[in-house]
């Protein structure tokens, strides 16, 4: 399965994605995944930025809130078409087209920086997403991403839960199986049953990497591993949203980001 055949799952998700995580039902994002990727982030303040699989525009919107000139491109046209209303709605500056990861419509060195949340371990092309947006990167650029975590996020996952229904340990397994396009169906956990009703179920074709793939990609495309982080959520949101449980089990997410190096620093 190549990226154009993906592109093509996702626009069929787009319209329930968009409705589901308008309304909050995605809650890994709303109380972990986006928090923790804007404490991680530098200060982007007056800095031009790319958002790779930008989605229905969320997180292009909290990057422009923070004062950042945002750029954002998703290979779904319906999610750039709910994107491109929210920014019909209330201006934020932010410039939405429809492209891939895999072949970006930018020129070497536009971006001060770019972003990807939770949509590159959505792409076949692990490599060439990497050099795309290496490429586009000016040079002292950074690059951060979030993904589903390689070590958790396994072909086989099974959550184990005591009697009380706590998660208390993950089972995984065929790790170094890298899955190319398998199907996973399935819809947010949280909406309740009368909100899922009738909806049709997310198709979303799966790659799994292992986590030595992942570094040694960004490390061959001449990146600079500069933080890394695997968000856990405090008692406290647990306590506001219990669903987040099982994340302080184990680490579902990870997010890295990497610099693109000066030229006088390219030995
Ligand atoms: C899990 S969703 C995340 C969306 C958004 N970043 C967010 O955090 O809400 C993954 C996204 O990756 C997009 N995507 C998949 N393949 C892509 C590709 N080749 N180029 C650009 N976007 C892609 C999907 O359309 C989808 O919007």
């Amino acid at each position: 399965m190549n990226h154009k055949e993906v592109g093509t799952y996702w626009n069929e998700n787009a319209a329930v994605w968009t409705r589901l995580v308008r309304a909050g039902y995605d809650v890994y994002r709303e109380y972990l995944n986006t928090p923790a990727f804007f404490e991680l982030l530098p200060d982007v303040g007056g800095l031009s930025g790319l958002d790779i699989g930008c989605g229905e525009g969320h997180n292009s919107r909290l990057l422009a809130n923070r004062g950042a000139r945002v750029t954002a491109i998703d290979i779904a046209e319906v999610f750039i078409q709910h994107a491109t209303q929210s920014e019909e709605q209330e201006p934020l500056g932010i410039d939405y087209s429809v492209a891939s990861a895999v072949e970006l419509p930018f020129g070497d060195a536009t971006f001060d920086f770019a972003v990807g949340f939770m949509s590159f371990m959505d792409i076949p092309e692990t490599e060439r997403v990497l050099a795309e947006a290496c490429r586009v990167l000016k040079p002292g650029g950074f690059l951060q991403f979030s993904i589903e975590h390689p070590c958790f996020a396994t072909p086989h996952r099974r959550n184990l839960r005591n009697t009380a229904g706590r998660t208390y340990a993950l089972e995984v397994g065929d790790y170094f199986r890298n899955l190319q396009g398998e199907i996973a169906e399935w819809i947010f956990g949280a909406a309740p049953p009368e909100v899922k009703r009738g909806l049709r179920r997310f198709q979303t074709p799966r790659f799994t990497r292992t986590i030595s793939q992942w570094l040694n990609l960004l490390l061959d495309r001449g990146f600079v591993l500069e933080r890394i982080a695997e968000p856990r959520p405090t008692d406290e949101t647990v306590q506001a949203c219990p669903d987040l449980q099982d994340a302080q089990v184990v680490a579902y997410f990870l997010h890295i980001r990497a610099r693109k190096p000066k030229e006088s620093e390219v030995g």
